[in-house]
């Protein structure tokens, strides 16, 4: 009676003996990964894959961090305009994040370049770049965690707007400051005062009509030009429907 008590006790605790190891196995793998992520992360906002890295970090389990991935091609011989403008914007959105108050090891962004890790592409059956995939901290990607492109856009604040639909992480976008206009409105303060300063003797060139004809007629045309509308309101984007087959911007 005795000696099956204790045969009950030792399986007993025998039996609870292997979970936990591999529970802590596992616990010592996560703490690695978020670690390793942790690590790339401090040295770039948007780390790089290829396809080890890729399915060691995020494909295999355990894992408790979802991390954005964007699928591109920017080797010039690509010929991917598109990839490249959908890279300035995803670099905006991952340095906003790994440079605002709230960052944590909950998110991380990603790329993965065609020409370094096409076996990714082929596991994923993707033949499309740029594409945006989250992979969720729990789980496999669902549908909605593949961003439309193609109806959404890549700016940074559309990027950001799935990211928080997806993951619940917030992230304010903030953009370099942009010096190229205020640079440009000196300079021509420059020249204008550098050819009044010459012409300091003559200055009968403000009092005639042609000259301020001609300058209203410039102002006018630049106004009205394509240029002054890609500036006040982003260049627009032309999308195809795919069930139509119609292009519409
Ligand atoms: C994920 O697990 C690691 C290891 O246990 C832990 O250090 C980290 O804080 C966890 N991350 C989150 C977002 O819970």
């Amino acid at each position: 009676m005795f000696y099956k008590l204790l045969i009950v006790v030792f399986l007993a605790v025998s039996l609870q003996g292997t979970p936990s190891d591999g529970q802590k196995k596992k616990e010592t793998l996560l703490s690695e990964k978020v670690s390793q992520m942790m690590e790339w992360a401090s040295k770039r906002a948007v780390i790089r894959m290829n396809g080890e890295k890729f399915r060691r970090l995020i494909r295999a389990p355990p894992r408790n961090y979802s991390v954005v991935i964007m699928f591109t091609a920017l080797q010039p011989q690509r010929q991917c305009a598109v990839c490249k403008q959908a890279d300035e914007e995803y670099q905006i959105l991952a340095n906003s994040w790994r440079y605002s108050n709230a960052f944590t090891n909950r998110i991380f962004f990603a790329t993965v370049d065609f020409d370094e890790g096409s076996d990714v592409f082929q596991m994923l059956n993707m033949n499309s770049a740029p594409t945006f995939i989250n992979f969720p901290a729990k789980g496999k990607p669902k549908r909605a965690d593949t961003y439309e492109l193609q109806v959404r856009g890549f700016a940074a604040e559309q990027l950001a707007r799935w990211v928080a639909d997806r993951t619940d992480v917030h992230i304010r976008v903030i953009r370099p400051p942009n010096y190229a206009g205020p640079l440009m409105l000196g300079l021509l303060l420059a020249f204008i005062g550098s050819l009044a300063y010459l012409r300091r003797n003559n200055l009968e060139f403000l009092f005639n009509k042609n000259v301020w004809a001609f300058s209203a007629l410039c102002f006018v045309l630049f106004m009205t030009s394509g240029q002054m509308w890609n500036h006040i309101r982003g260049p627009p984007y032309a999308h195809k429907n795919p069930n139509t087959g119609q292009v519409t911007p």
